[in-house]
C-alpha cells in the first residue's frame, strides 16, 4: 500500500494528459482511487452455457459471506453496464462467480472472459446467508439458482461434520447440471449431506403445489431451514407451499424459507401513458412509453445510468427527481415529488420527467 502512495505521488508530479490512477493501472490493472476492480485469474467451463469466473480484487473489496452477491460491472461497445452475480467459491477464499448465458452481458461474461481482463466491482451484499446457529438445511436449487448455495455447501459441509444437509437441485438434464459432479463427490465424502438431482427434461417440473412431492424427497422437511433459489415460477410455488404451511401448521413446525430472487416480475406491457424524459446533466431528452424502467431508458439514449440488481432490492439505481411523476412497475403506485430518490429500474415515466442525472 505505502508503494502504491508513493506511486501515486510521483504519478502526479508527471506532466501528462493521463491522470495519476491511469498512470497506475498500467503498473497493475485492480489499482484505482475511484473504481474498485478485479483482474480475472482463471475461468472454468461449467456446462455449455455457463463459466466460473475466478477474480484477484483490488483494495476495497470486503471478503464475502457465503451465500452473498456482487455487483460485476463489464464494458460492451464502450458501455459499462452492470450486473449482479451471486458468488460462488467458499466464504474465506478468493472470490468467484458462475455466469449462465442469457443476454448480452452475462453471454460477454461466460464466452469472452480471459485470464487477465479487468471487471469493475462493488462489494458484496445480501441476506441471503447461512443461518447464525447451526440448523438441518433443506436447499431448493433450480438452474443457475445453485450458485449462492454452492458456495454455502463449500463453505459449510467439508468443515463442519455436526452439519445436516439436504440440497434438491433441478436442472433439465444431467449436462445441464451446473457442479453437478462436485456436489456428487461431496455428498459420497460426507454423510451429513446429501444430494438429489431431478431432471426435468426426464421427470418434468418438481410439483409443489402440495407438500406430498417434497415430502417423498424429504420427508423431515418441516423441521429444516430452507433456502431457495431458481427461476420466478419456482421460487412463487415454493413460497406458496411454505406460506401454506405456516398458516396450517403444527406448532412444533420450524419450517422456515429464505428466498433469493435473479428477476422479478414487473407489470409492464399494460399500454400506460409515458412522457418526455430529460436527463439533465446528461443534456439527453428522450420520449419513453409508461411501461418501460427509466434505467432502459437512459441506457438505450446512451446515458451512463448507475445500477445494480436491476429489480427493486439493491437500491444502487436511486437517481433524484427533479419533476415529474414515476410509475412503480411493479405495484402500479404512481408517485413523485421533486427530490425525491427514485429507483429506476422499477420506475417508468408516467408524463414528463426529469431527472437529475
Ligand atoms: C442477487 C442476484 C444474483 C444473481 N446471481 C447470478 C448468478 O450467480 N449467475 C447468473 O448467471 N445470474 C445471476 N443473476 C442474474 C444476472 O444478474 C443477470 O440478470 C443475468 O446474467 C442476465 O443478464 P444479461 O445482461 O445477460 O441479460 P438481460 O438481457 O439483462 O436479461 C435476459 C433475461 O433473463 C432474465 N433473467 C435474469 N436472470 C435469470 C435467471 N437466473 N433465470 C432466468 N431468467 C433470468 C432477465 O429478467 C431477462 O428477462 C443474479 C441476479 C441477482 C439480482
Ligand atoms: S438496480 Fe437494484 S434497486 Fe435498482
Amino acid at each position: 500500500m505505502i508503494r502504491f502512495r508513493k506511486l501515486a505521488r510521483a504519478a502526479s508530479l508527471l506532466t501528462t494528459p493521463l491522470a495519476p490512477e491511469d498512470i497506475l493501472s498500467l503498473f497493475n490493472p485492480v489499482y484505482s482511487a475511484r473504481q474498485l476492480r478485479g483482474v480475472v485469474t482463471r475461468v472454468v467451463p461449467e456446462t455449455a452455457d455457463s463459466a466460473t469466473i475466478f477474480f484477484r480484487p483490488g483494495r476495497g473489496w470486503q471478503a464475502h459471506l457465503a451465500g452473498q452477491w456482487a455487483r460485476i460491472g463489464v464494458e460492451l461497445d464502450g458501455v459499462r453496464h452492470w450486473r449482479s452475480y451471486s458468488l460462488s467459491a467458499p466464504a474465506g477464499q478468493d472470490p468467484a462467480i458462475t455466469v449462465t448465458d442469457l443476454g448480452a452481458v452475462s453471454a460477454a461474461l461466460v464466452r469472452n472472459t480471459k485470464p487477465g481482463d479487468v471487471l469493475f466491482l462493488a462489494p458484496p451484499q445480501g441476506d441471503f446467508v447461512l443461518p447464525e446457529h447451526p440448523r438441518p438445511l433443506l436447499m431448493l436449487t433450480a438452474g443457475s439458482g445453485i450458485t449462492p448455495v454452492m458456495s454455502m455447501i463449500r463453505t459449510l459441509v467439508p468443515h463442519r461434520a455436526d452439519s445436516d444437509v439436504v440440497l434438491i437441485h433441478t436442472a433439465r438434464t444431467p449436462a445441464d447440471a451446473i457442479f453437478r459432479e462436485e456436489l456428487a463427490e461431496l455428498a459420497d465424502q460426507f454423510p451429513h449431506f446429501r444430494v438429489i438431482h431431478w431432471f426435468t427434461g426426464e421427470r418434468g417440473r418438481l410439483d409443489f403445489s402440495s407438500a406430498a412431492g417434497l415430502e417423498q424427497l424429504c420427508p423431515d422437511w418441516r423441521q429444516r431451514a430452507a433456502y431457495a433459489c431458481g427461476p420466478e415460477s419456482f421460487l412463487d410455488d415454493a413460497e406458496a407451499l411454505w406460506e401454506a404451511e405456516t398458516a396450517t401448521a403444527e406448532p412444533s413446525s420450524e419450517a422456515t424459507l429464505t428466498i433469493e430472487r435473479f428477476s422479478t416480475k414487473l407489470a409492464g406491457g399494460e399500454g400506460h401513458d409515458g412522457g418526455l424524459v430529460t436527463f439533465e446533466a446528461s443534456d439527453r431528452e428522450v420520449e419513453a412509453d409508461g411501461d418501460t424502467p427509466l434505467l432502459d431508458v437512459g441506457e438505450d439514449a446512451g446515458v451512463l445510468m448507475p445500477s445494480g440488481c436491476r429489480m427493486g432490492i439493491c437500491h444502487s439505481c436511486l437517481i433524484p427527481l427533479r419533476a415529474g411523476q414515476v410509475r412503480d412497475l411493479r405495484t402500479d403506485e404512481v408517485h413523485g415529488e421533486p427530490g425525491q430518490l427514485i429507483q429506476t429500474c422499477v420506475s417508468a415515466a408516467a408524463g414528463p420527467v426529469n431527472l437529475d442525472l
